[in-house]
């Protein structure tokens, strides 16, 4: 590497900086999160629910009335923020088998790319299980290709391309007219979301990510972090090159009593995703909003808040407010962030959402750990399943 004297040149070796991390993006560019599919029991009433606990808008429908014989599906949107909710209309396909095993839950983690089939073909010559070959689906209003591979369990990334596409989400959709539309709550876009593996599969996982999408591991929490007098976990976050995807790994860790990670793998039936995080710019009144709606958060003990501005320095909203409310705050190098859990959404305790602000701060707010697991584990006392 001879001739190297500063960042400049070394970018411009076959051996710099620049080459590794065009390397590292060039075979799986990612532009975003296109949508979260979840299959569910009751698409018409999830989908009410999702409006109107969470502030989702009518935005598509697929179903009898579209020539779809097998299935329903409403899609349903909040800013950036794409829900696909799909029921099974006969007893004898994957998806309902997938509702027999799992319950409610996220079947498809969906993957905005330029390319869905380049996506497929550099990630499968990689090891990825095939979950769809390339297929080209098209109306009135052009067309979208997509693809899709199988991560963890039985949860799936769909590539989507849909750079032809001007229609409103995929072909085979009609527009959802609904004369019930309650207004959004600021969910802006999803931050980040995460995944529960088996015990000792943390490592597979994370190494999936890497070698299969060239994501890089940006964070790591053992159990020594982790950890409460009762339970532990690991945790892993792996992100993709311009860090739109943040998927951090779970798995559980011996504790005296049973980790929340492993009750969740007894009810889910296996690794899935456990809970979506998505962002807001404006916690308070988002968290107002979806209480008043009866969404129910995590509860969080009054003494959190009498250290806290000794724990996390100034802030620029009233403790009390936040106090009142739950809001949990951690503080990086960068800044700081605000984060709330809701309680399980769905009957088996497995999945659920996380609402944050981030301040500066691109962390996952790991100082507070120990005080939501203490808060999860009420829970999971409250369930017989500690
Ligand atoms: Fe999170």
């Amino acid at each position: 590497m001879a001739g190297i004297k500063n960042l400049k040149d070394l970018q411009n070796t076959e051996y710099g900086l620049k080459k590794i991390f065009d390397d590292a993006e060039d075979f799986l560019p990612l532009l975003g999160t296109d949508y979260v599919e979840l299959y569910v029991g009751n698409a018409k009433q999830s989908a009410h629910f999702y409006k109107t606990a969470f502030g989702f808008q009518s935005e598509a429908y697929a179903g009898l009335e579209t020539g779809i014989k097998d299935r329903v599906s409403y899609v349903l949107k909040q800013d950036k923020i794409r829900l696909v909710l799909t029921t099974p209309l006969t007893n004898d396909g994957a998806i309902n088998e997938h509702i027999v095993e799992h319950g409610d839950g996220v079947k498809v983690v969906a993957l905005w790319v330029e390319d869905a089939t380049k996506a497929f073909e550099e990630t499968t010559k990689r090891g990825a299980k095939p979950y769809l070959e390339p297929v080209k689906e098209e109306d009135d209003n052009g067309f979208v290709i997509r693809s899709g591979i199988y991560t963890y369990g039985e949860t799936v990334h769909i590539f989507v391309e849909r750079k032809n596409y001007r229609g409103l989400f995929l072909p085979g959709y009609k527009k959802w007219e609904s004369h019930y539309n309650p207004a959004p709550v600021g969910l802006k876009f999803i931050d980040h979301m995460v995944g529960n593996v088996g015990w000792g599969e943390m490592k597979e996982w994370c190494e999936f990510y890497a070698r299969v999408m060239g994501f890089a591991q940006i964070i790591s929490f053992t159990d020594d972090d982790i950890s409460t007098d009762f339970t532990a976990l690991m945790s892993k976050v792996m992100s993709n090159g311009n860090g739109r995807i943040k998927f951090p790994i779970n798995e559980p860790a011996e504790g005296k009593k049973k980790s929340q990670i492993e009750e969740y793998l007894d009810f889910y039936n296996g690794p899935g995703v456990q809970h979506i995080a998505v962002a807001t710019d404006d916690i308070v009144a988002t968290v107002s909003a979806m209480r008043e709606r009866g969404v129910e958060f995590l509860y969080v003990p009054g003494e959190y808040y009498d250290d806290l501005l000794d724990r996390v320095g100034a802030i620029d909203e009233d403790v009390e407010v936040l106090k009142k409310h739950g809001i949990l705050i951690d503080r990086d190098e960068e800044g700081y962030l605000l984060q709330i859990f809701t309680k399980t959404i769905v009957d088996r305790p497995t999945m659920f959402f996380e609402v944050i602000q981030r301040k500066g701060a691109q962390s996952f707010g790991v100082g507070n750990f120990k005080a939501l697991f203490e808060a999860i584990e009420r829970e999971q006392a409250n369930r017989g399943t500690l």
